[in-house]
């Protein structure tokens, strides 16, 4: 049975070239970057070079990049070390929602110190109204922190008007954006869209597991987490990960690699997703932005009627791989914070699986999964 992997927003599966240079790497290059002898020397030159790489996706310079072990520590980073920093200004912080939980449980800690919160709604499409934040940003504002792509509903967020608004209110306040899901996927405006910090992390972009990085723009100040030898900038002791570093840079420059194109290609397989589930005529309503607007790489469906698990466990059986409300949290019992925001019933909430692509999937394979899961969902639904 042809195994296809439809889960591409919980993890990717790395490139060939990514997995021969991470080994290559991990069993030649093992001296400490920061030693002053020539091995050392030769670990600091690969972080050097994934640090560019990286920095041309965020379109930022290489001293803005700061390397920690994936999106979650970096998300922390950037709003418990804003957050702490610069709480002499003021303790007003701003998010939504539906954010990832390193972002949501982070301002929850921060709740616990003192800091007074104000969470964002968002609409039926998962997208957050700018007038809503518009009025909720004041003068004692430090922080405002909002995700671009959704990992579990593929909402895009208007980041470009946001950050324009939130320069004319409060030109202090630091805008901090969690990219994780867009990273090399879709065009970054980091600069016009005038955001302070953003995060992406090397698993979700066929790199390996382990890697993350924040781009904080030159002159944000920021509080560390970690204290010791005083690494990446004295913002995250610890000696650097070189391996993963050097398997992170490299993809990060094969994602965006005819970024335009691929967009268009994945576009192209969701598309064609939806359509032959549509054609099966089986019932389904769809969680989030139209098939055609969104994330190029992810649709989130609820099959009423069905419990997801039990749908998701068919579709393994048949081969297919999917997630359940968010794969990075989806142990928990509790249906998604997500899709509870956007409206959904406990019919619909009970039954939504999330399909998300890659450029490994190809047209075949859509159409084979978007075929086996309308047989699934009648199956289950004693039709056949
Ligand atoms: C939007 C978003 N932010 C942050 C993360 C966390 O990244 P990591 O798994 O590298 O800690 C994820 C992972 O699912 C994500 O989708």
């Amino acid at each position: 049975m042809a195994e296809i992997y439809l889960d591409n927003s919980a993890s990717t599966r790395p490139y060939p070239e990514v997995n021969k240079l991470t080994s290559r790497v991990q069993s030649e290059i093992y001296g400490n970057p920061s030693s002053l002898h020539d091995m050392g020397l030769e670990a600091e030159k690969i972080i050097r070079e994934a640090r560019r790489q990286i920095a041309v996706v965020f379109g930022g310079r290489e001293n803005e990049i700061i390397f920690t072990s994936g999106g979650t520590e970096a998300n922390n980073l950037a709003i418990k070390g804003a957050a702490f920093r610069h709480r002499r200004r003021g303790s007003h912080l701003i998010t939504s929602v539906i954010e990832h939980p390193s972002v949501l449980n982070s301002f929850r800690f921060l709740e616990k110190y003192g800091f007074e919160v104000s969470y964002l709604p968002v609409n039926s499409q998962g997208a957050v109204n700018p007038d809503d934040l518009k009025a909720l940003i004041r003068k004692e504002t430090i922080l405002i922190s909002l995700m671009h792509i959704n990992n579990e509903t593929g909402t895009i967020q208007p980041l470009g008007e946001i950050g324009r608004m939130i320069r004319e209110i409060n030109p202090e306040a630091l805008f901090h954006v969690d990219v994780v899901q867009s990273f090399g996927r879709i065009p970054l405006r980091l600069k016009e869209w005038q955001v302070d910090m953003a995060v992406c992390s090397a698993h979700k972009i066929h790199g390996p597991r382990g890697a993350g990085s924040l781009w904080s723009r030159k002159g944000t100040l920021l509080e560390p987490l970690l204290h010791g030898g005083g690494q990446e900038s004295g913002l995250r002791s610890g000696t650097e990960n070189t391996a993963a570093i050097a398997g992170f840079g490299l993809a990060a420059r094969l994602t965006a690699e005819k970024m335009r194109q691929k967009e268009e290609e994945l576009r192209v397989l969701k598309l064609a997703f939806f359509n032959e589930l549509q054609n099966s005529g089986i019932k389904f309503n769809l969680n989030g932005p139209a098939p055609g607007e969104g994330a190029p790489h992810i649709i989130n469906l609820s099959f009423p009627g069905l419990r997801a698990e039990v749908l998701l466990h068919s579709l393994e059986e048949r081969g297919i791989h999917v997630s359940a409300g968010s794969a990075c949290h989806s142990r928990h019992p509790e249906p998604s914070h997500v899709l509870k925001a956007i409206g959904l019933d406990s019919e619909n909430l009970d039954s939504a699986l999330r399909f998300s692509f890659s450029v490994f999937n190809d047209k075949n394979e859509i159409i084979a999964a978007a075929k086996e899961t309308a047989e699934a969902v009648q199956e289950l639904r004693g039709i056949i």
